[in-house]
């Protein structure tokens, strides 16, 4: 067994760092999202203590300026000539320039705009400034416009229901970032949430179950009840609901899109509507049946309110995750592929997204669906939003549709965004601030023709584990203010020091408004780099707080406030054991962070695969870098998506190292993840085999899965094998896992060999 003594043999390097990134094309001012160009022109000018605006806004933008500003974060009265504010709408020809222009100069703000949402941006622009200068504002010119025409929230009020204070009180946040989509998800499996005048078992009963939570909900078999029962936890909107809503929402400039889904997740319109369902009754199936004519009348019908009440040119009808196993065994499904002719359950289901498109489009308007509306041939005129990754938005955007990127591994709100078990109960594979931060939604390189289809962005507050409103923002916030920048902020503008320095300004702020967002990890965060030529790794420790201290040892002791301060990276060439931890000033922040850090045996290696114990390569970011992923040297971080994770389904890790050599071996081990809401799962057994000639190999250990991790729902375990050295040039490393009901991953990210 080698020492800890004997592993502290890192080389801490001394090259000096750089100060940050590279500066950014615009000063760094406190602005969130960053504008596209700012000039700072000397000095600074003190907002008086009364401001006053004047503008030339007609009188009916006029008062609509007027009903927004008792929520505007400075107080504005009415001036004359000489007010202090000057708001100029010159009523371009473009309704959907949202540009502006604001000058901070010696007596006078001046915000000139082509619309009212521009202005409406400057005012934004304006309020970050007076909060974030003290009053005390740099002089400067900002000229700025979004990126993207469209930058949007999400919000789920099917899983659990939140009432329209909560929804307007985050509509007002989420504009003052510049956001002006709220994508409304008001129907699905947990309940639906509109009430639709003659259909009136959607509202008194599919809108309400006896289990305030969708876990309790759940695990009690999915019932409804009727709206009188007692424990009826739920609820829906109502006509002056839905307007109350949109008028909050037109006020900031936010375009509010209705979801209808259909074809699946519609397990509470079969609850109450049974005979829409390939079987005739409730809680069998979560699709409707597609061959009954009953349905399309009861969409249409479900349509026409939808339509009456939005005003939305867009109209989202889901069409993501329905299951073809009933339309399988249907009769009536059946008859329609055959009378119709189309190429089975995959035909049917773009089918009825094609007849209802026809619908929408003859009313005026258009659809918008989740990218699986793209199997079995797209509906001619629908926009895709994208979650299963990008590339079902790229392939859209290839046939000359509109695409909005949302892809899970950057946009969704509902997955952890810290390591698991400093967090309440999420979807696995964490998407962390910066994660969110670095999405760049149409990059260059696809090309003029498909990044002029991707227009914008947006975030999606699922809310399977958002029991309450307190826990809506925490989840949504601070990560949708950086893909509020994502979406306004062009690419070369974006800096993560400077957005790190900015939301945790922010974050105060929305404290300071009765808002609850995460404050940000207390945990130290790491990142590496490999050398291959000098043979080293270097180690930096980041953390997503800002101002802190990162404290740190390399002896194996408890990091305290006498430890050293980190402030240059660790150049490993062999191995390191760090502890590190935050200190906001003298408390200790979090968890003591354990880092080992390897340059090993493997690294660089050939490695080959058993053919039943090879890894997934249907997704990327499931690949690692592929057939060198697990000896490259490089280590994953929080999320299976992170492209440093290497996925194995069916479920088994069979392969053979090359050392190249006959070496000294005493120490062979694997990190392994486990997540299960995405049904990543631990090993239950890892062997570890050696051989000189590659022929014959000995068991060198067996390590099995401890109880207390199999009974975590998200955690990280290494397993492998220790011991006196020994002489292997090829090393055989088998990880295998349990049964389970349901298909199940296991995630690695280096074989380290030492
Ligand atoms: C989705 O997350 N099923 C769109």
């Amino acid at each position: 067994m080698l020492t800890l003594k004997h592993l502290i043999t890192a080389s801490i390097c001394t090259m000096a760092m750089s100060s940050g990134a590279l500066a950014a094309a615009v000063p760094d001012v406190n602005l969130t999202p960053m504008p596209n160009a700012v000039s700072l022109t000397g000095g600074t000018v003190r907002l008086p203590e009364v401001l006053t605006y004047s503008t030339n806004l007609n009188p009916a933008d006029l008062a609509d300026l007027r009903a927004y500003l008792p929520s505007y974060p400075l107080a504005l009265t009415p001036g004359g000539k000489d007010a202090f504010i000057n708001i100029a709408v010159n009523g371009g020809t473009d309704e959907a320039d949202e540009s502006y222009k604001l000058t901070v100069a010696p007596g006078r703000v001046t915000i000139s705009a082509a619309t009212p949402a521009g202005a409406f941006y400057g005012l934004q622009t304006l309020a970050q400034l007076a909060r974030n200068y003290n009053g005390e504002l740099p002089a400067m010119t900002i000229d700025d416009a979004p990126r993207f025409s469209y930058r949007g929230v999400h919000i789920d009020v099917s899983r659990h229901f939140f009432d329209t204070d909560y929804i307007k009180k985050q509509l007002d946040m989420v504009a003052s970032y510049k956001l002006n989509r709220m994508h409304w998800h008001l129907t699905d499996g947990a309940g639906w949430r509109l009430e639709i005048p003659g259909l009136p078992r959607l509202t008194e009963f599919a809108a309400w179950r006896p289990q305030h939570t969708y876990a309790e909900w759940r695990d009690n078999g999915g019932k409804y009840c009727e709206y009188t029962d007692p424990a009826a936890s739920g609820g829906y909107y109502t006509e002056a609901d839905v307007k109350d809503v949109l008028e909050y929402a037109r006020l900031r400039h936010i375009t509010v899109i209705p979801e209808i889904e259909m074809p699946g997740h519609s397990s509470e319109v079969l609850a109450a509507y049974p005979e829409l369902s390939c079987e005739g009754e409730p809680y069998v199936s979560g699709e409707v049946c597609i061959g009954n004519e009953a349905t399309f009348s009861f969409f249409e019908q479900v349509l026409d309110e939808v339509i009456r009440l939005f005003p939305s040119h867009y109209i989202h009808i889901g069409g993501d995750e329905a299951s073809r196993r009933h339309w399988k065994n249907c009769p009536k499904c059946q008859q329609r592929i055959k009378d119709e002719g189309l190429d089975g359950e995959d035909g049917l289901q773009s089918y009825m997204i094609e007849r209802i498109e026809r619908y929408i489009n003859s009313k005026g308007r258009d659809i918008i669906g989740w990218d699986e509306i793209l199997d079995g041939g797209l509906a001619p005129n629908a926009t895709v939003m994208s979650w299963r990754g990008v590339e079902g938005g790229i392939k859209a955007a290839r046939q000359g549709h509109d695409a909005i990127m949302t892809p899970e591994a950057y946009c969704y709100l509902d997955h952890y965004q810290d390591d698991p078990e400093t967090q309440p109960v999420a979807f696995g594979s964490p998407v962390t601030i910066f994660q969110s931060y670095s999405f760049n939604p149409a990059p260059a390189e696809l090309g003029d023709s498909i990044t002029a289809h991707i227009i914008g962005v947006q975030g999606n507050n699922w809310a399977e584990y958002i029991p309450t409103p307190e826990h809506g923002e925490y989840m949504m916030y601070p990560r949708i203010i950086a893909l509020g920048e994502v979406g306004w902020t062009q690419p070369e503008h974006k800096d993560q020091a400077s957005f790190k320095h900015r939301i945790n300004d922010e974050i105060r702020y929305m404290q300071s408004r009765g808002y609850n967002p995460f404050t940000l990890s207390e945990q130290v965060q790491t990142a590496q780099t490999i050398d291959y030529d000098r043979k080293c790794i270097t180690l930096s420790l980041t953390s997503e707080k800002d101002p802190i201290d990162i404290r740190y040892t390399l002896d194996g002791s408890e990091p305290t406030l006498a430890s050293a301060l980190y402030s240059q990276p660790f150049v490993v060439t062999d191995s390191i054991i760090l502890k590190a931890r935050l200190f906001d000033g003298e408390r200790p922040l979090g968890q003591v962070k354990t880092l080992r850090t390897d340059y090993h045996k493997a690294i660089g290696k050939t490695i080959t695969y058993a053919p039943d114990g090879d890894y997934y390569r249907d997704k990327k970011e499931y690949m690692a870098g592929g057939q060198t992923g697990l000896v490259d040297g490089l280590r994953g971080g929080k999320s299976y998506m992170d492209g440093r994770w290497q996925g194995f389904c069916p479920n088994k890790l069979d392969a053979v190292i090359d050392l190249g050599e006959v070496t000294e071996i005493s120490r062979v081990m694997a990190n392994f993840m486990q997540m299960k809401t995405p049904q990543v799962y631990l090993p239950v057994k890892v062997e570890v085999y050696a051989s000189t000639d590659g022929e014959n190999f000995t068991l060198l250990g067996t390590d099995t899965l401890r109880d207390e991790d199999a009974a975590l729902d998200a955690t990280f375990a290494d397993f492998g094998w220790t011991g006196a050295p020994v002489p292997a040039r090829y090393v055989r490393f088998v990880a295998t896992q349990g049964e389970h009901r349901f298909s199940t991953f296991l995630f690695t990210d280096e074989i380290v060999i030492q």
